[in-house]
């Protein structure tokens, strides 16, 4: 089974939606995932989603209520197949970090939106239509990201 980490700043608004999104889609297309998120900071660790984002989800159908944030680590490396990077700052603090000879797949997450090499922007310090922008995006991702692991298992 494939196992997807999601990382984002603050493991609170975009990577723990992406992780919510990508769950309730894998499940509705029947494709087993393992699905979890983490921050490349630390300041949240412990805490529920942000308010917002939980509202904003949950208008979708989708259930960030028991999300917990905690901060990415070296042993993520090792725990997963693919590492998805909200942004370009994610994807860098990630590959700082990256081990080596570790196995995982490291990609930026628009790769998976048809939007090569552009940053999931952070909802965090605007407005309400910040939170309904990031999840168009999440979900026309999440879907690429399922089409993408569906053409792998043919
Ligand atoms: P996230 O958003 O990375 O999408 O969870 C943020 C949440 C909190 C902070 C930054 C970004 N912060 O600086 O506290």
């Amino acid at each position: 089974m494939t196992r997807v980490l999601f990382v984002c700043l603050g493991n609170i608004c975009r990577s723990p939606a992406a992780e919510g999104v990508l769950r309730a889609r894998a499940a509705a297309n029947d494709i087993a995932l393992t699905v979890a998120s983490a921050g490349t900071g630390g300041w949240h660790a412990g805490e529920a989603a942000d308010a917002r984002m939980i509202k904003a989800a949950a208008r979708r159908g989708y259930d960030l209520s028991s999300h917990r944030a905690r901060q990415f680590s070296d042993a993520d490396f090792h725990e997963f197949d693919l590492i998805v990077a909200m942004d370009s700052r994610n994807l860098a603090d990630i590959l700082d970090m990256a081990p080596s000879g570790h196995g995982a797949h490291i990609q930026l997450f628009l790769d998976f939106a048809g939007q090569s090499g552009c940053d999931t922007p952070d909802p965090y310090y605007g407005g309400p239509e910040g939170f309904e922008r990031v999840l168009d995006l999440i979900e026309t991702g999440a879907d690429g990201l399922l089409s993408m692991l569906a053409h792998k298992r043919r």
